[in-house]
């Protein structure tokens, strides 16, 4: 599936990937530094002691999200009408990406301290997004054991930009940068959880164009039949 439709043209089709690959750069930025801050071997600081004295999770989580959300704009673009064995071959990739950042995203959210401005609000935001990430991802694999493609592209399309709430977060942040008198657990919390709900529903969104697109051609379809 790809997030082309009958109803977007080939401009707006390149524009949602521009979108796509500005989400990705702060986060693939933001860590890329904390891997290099954890192998370069840093101090030890308040900010950082969750990831220095226990970094498996946080570098497996950087790796396979950073993979998940790269990787994954080429599953959405045209390029993917190339090849059916080079989008199988990198759904994969994506596939198992998505569920390294979910796991390794649960596996931070149970066992590692709070720090900051954490709360359990977040805590809960984090636990129903990991486990939903991975309900979508599950539901993607089953519709295409039922040779259901497009229910697969639904899924995979609803994980991946779920997924890039991590990109969308960076721009829920701003105005809690900018008024920094109002920083506290709950506009955290919000500013978090925004991310993840704003992405959900331009997800559904995506989705129901698509439906309506589809639902407008077959009518067409039909009248033209009738008419013969
Ligand atoms: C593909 C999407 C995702 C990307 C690109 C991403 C990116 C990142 C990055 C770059 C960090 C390091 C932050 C830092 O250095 O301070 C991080 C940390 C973290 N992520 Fe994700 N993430 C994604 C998905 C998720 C999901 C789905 C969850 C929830 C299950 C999650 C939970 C966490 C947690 C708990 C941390 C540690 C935060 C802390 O203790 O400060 N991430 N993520």
């Amino acid at each position: 599936m790809t997030l082309s439709s009958s109803t977007q043209t080939p401009i707006s089709r390149w524009f949602v990937l521009f979108l796509m690959v500005v989400l990705c750069v702060v986060p693939t930025i933001a860590g890329g530094m904390r891997l290099m801050q954890i192998f370069s071997g840093a101090d030890i600081t308040e900010e950082n002691a969750r990831f220095l004295t226990a970094p498996i999770p946080i570098v497996l989580h950087i790796l396979s999200s950073i993979i998940f959300s790269v990787i994954g704009i080429l599953q959405f673009s045209p390029l993917r009408h190339c090849s059916i064995k080079v989008h199988r071959m990198i759904g994969y990739i994506v596939w198992f990406s998505g569920v390294g950042s979910a796991f390794t995203g649960l596996w931070m959210t149970l066992f590692y301290p709070w720090y900051g401005l954490d709360s359990v609000g977040l805590y809960v935001i984090r636990l129903i997004v990991g486990v939903i990430l991975s309900w979508f991802l599950c539901q993607a694999v089953w519709s295409i054991l039922n040779r259901d493609f497009r229910a697969h592209g639904r899924w995979m399309l609803r994980a991946y930009v779920l997924g890039m709430g991590a990109g969308t977060q960076v721009l829920t942040h701003i105005p809690f940068f900018i008024f920094s008198e109002y920083q506290n657990e709950l506009t955290r919390t919000i500013c978090m959880g925004a991310g993840w709900v704003i992405n959900l529903m331009v997800a559904e969104i995506i989705l129901s164009k698509k439906q309506k697109s589809l639902s407008g051609a077959l009518n067409n379809v039909r009248r033209i039949n009738f008419n013969k």
